[in-house]
């Protein structure tokens, strides 16, 4: 996809952060957005400040840990807009915390969210877009699965959120390769520090259990982090590019380099004498 004009995009996570900072690149070249949060409030104030850009955009209350919700999503956006162009599967929760002190309870927080999630918004939008394809033909698509640097690398600490975002890569990858035939590009957006309100989603827990600020312990990491209007251009970019994945940080490279490297050189001691 190259051009972002009169295309519909769904955003879940869309009131905040990283979905926001999407919303307003789209807006910016004129295309229309569909605002998806479980925060109202926020999702309505963010759809105001895209209308105000001079485009369309509609707010709807979504939890994707829930079928109804979610299905409500794309019902709305068939009505108010007669389809859509790009899913940017985006909403996500943080829990950190040493692995020793990780619960069930914290798990299921977060797989919840950002890998049932994941699954739940991205079935219902492959789905969407291939039936609208058989419709009109050549219409295509695009999905973006925002996963993270942590979807490469984990080191015990925010266990639950490294496991989820390993698991966005594995949907994501097989969904690029299932949907390619199909003439619908699917990416990995994979950030790294961004300066957005993630530390915060110890609110979004519906257990009634405290946390004791598990999710605060981002703070020093994504504070002073890229701003979320920078990461819109980055990711439209890479979308023009249909890339496998999208990365923001250069600086990261050396990290990947070790972590594959290693995995390489466990390759070539296959059969080495113990
Ligand atoms: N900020 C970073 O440094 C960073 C780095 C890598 C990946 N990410 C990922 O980027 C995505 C966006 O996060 P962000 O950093 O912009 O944080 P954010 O908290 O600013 O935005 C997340 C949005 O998701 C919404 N949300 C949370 N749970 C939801 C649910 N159940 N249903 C619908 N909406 C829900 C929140 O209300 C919020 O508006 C997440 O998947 C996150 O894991 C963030």
């Amino acid at each position: 996809m190259q051009d972002f004009r009169d295309k519909i995009a769904v955003i879940t996570g869309g009131a905040s952060g990283i979905g926001l900072g999407i919303a307003r690149a789209i807006a910016s070249e004129g295309g229309h957005v569909v605002v998806a949060d479980i925060d109202e409030t926020a999702a309505k104030a963010a759809a105001d400040d895209l209308t105000s850009r001079g485009v369309r955009s509609l707010a709807v209350r979504c939890d994707v840990r829930d079928d109804a919700s979610v299905d409500a999503v794309f019902d709305a956006a068939k009505v108010e807009f007669g389809g859509i162009d790009l899913l940017f599967n985006n909403a996500g929760v943080y829990l950190g915390g040493e692995m020793k002190d990780c619960t069930l309870d914290d798990w299921r927080f977060v797989l919840d969210v950002n890998l049932d999630g994941v699954f739940r918004v991205g079935q219902r939008a492959a789905a969407f877009l291939r039936a609208q394809n058989e419709r009109e033909a050549g219409r295509g698509g695009y999905i973006v699965n925002t996963a993270s640097i942590g979807g490469f690398m984990s080191h015990g600490g925010g266990l639950a959120y490294a496991v989820s975002k390993y698991g966005v890569v594995a949907y994501s990858e097989a969904m690029r390769v299932d949907l390619e035939p199909d003439g619908i590009g699917v990416s990995t957006l994979c950030p790294g520090p961004i300066d957005t309100n993630l530390p915060a989603s110890d609110r979004l827990r519906n257990s009634g259990e405290t946390t004791g600020g598990m999710s605060e312990a981002l703070s020093p990491f994504i504070r002073g982090g890229m701003a979320p209007d920078d990461i819109g251009p980055i990711v439209l970019s890479g979308i023009r590019r249909n890339l496998p994945y999208i990365f923001t940080h250069d600086d990261m490279r050396e990290l990947f380099k070790a972590r594959f490297d290693s995995v390489l050189d466990c390759i070539d001691r296959i059969g080495e004498p113990a």
